[in-house]
């Protein structure tokens, strides 16, 4: 018997000034690692995320709405300056509600007040969505690079420099 569209959960309308936007702190790591299953082919093993939040507490970001974690981004500033940006995910049931913009606003303006020069990060070539969403932020393909996720499949590396950056508006 095939999934009735009543068994199918139901993308959620929410208004984006009921969302917010903190830091992440350690009792959250359960619900962002759910978002992380439902978002990604291949996970981070948890200590990786327990190890991120401890160095780089104010760019590892959260979206809370209602009292839940319905989305995450996870950014840091290398030694050269630039931010990286280096997970960023919404729980399926809330994307297209303006979450993952908001979530990469806030980051972009943290890492460029920490010193970043640039924000720079790697996205799948077939993430048509999220590649989207970076070019409406301003972000530009810089490289193809072949073969950079372990499937094979290659990456763009996309660049938004400091000084261009408009405030996600
Ligand atoms: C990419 C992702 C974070 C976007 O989150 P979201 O909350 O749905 O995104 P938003 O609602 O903020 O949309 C922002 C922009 O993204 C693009 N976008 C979002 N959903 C889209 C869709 N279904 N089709 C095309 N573009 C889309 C649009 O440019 C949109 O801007 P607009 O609404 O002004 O047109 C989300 O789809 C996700 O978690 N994907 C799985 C994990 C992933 O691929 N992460 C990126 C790894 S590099």
């Amino acid at each position: 018997m095939s999934a009735s569209s009543r068994d199918l959960p139901q993308m959620k309308r929410i208004p984006l000034s009921l969302v917010v936007i903190r830091p992440a702190k350690l009792f959250d790591l359960p619900e962002i690692v759910r978002i992380e299953h439902r978002s990604f082919r291949e996970q981070y093993p948890r200590g990786l995320f327990i190890m991120f939040l401890e160095n780089n507490p104010d760019t590892f970001l959260v979206a809370e709405y209602n009292g839940k974690v319905v989305g995450y981004v996870m950014a840091y500033l290398k030694p050269d300056l630039e931010g990286h940006v280096m997970s960023i995910a919404v729980d399926p049931l809330y994307r297209g509600n303006g979450i993952g913009k908001a979530l990469m606003t806030s980051v972009i303006n943290k890492l460029i007040e920490k010193g970043a020069r640039y924000i720079g990060l790697e996205v799948r070539v077939s993430n048509e969505k999220a590649i989207k969403l970076y070019e409406t932020l301003g972000f530009r393909k810089v490289k193809r690079i072949i073969g950079y996720y372990s499937d094979g499949e290659d990456a763009y590396y996309m660049v938004l420099p400091a000084n261009e950056w408009r405030g996600g508006n």
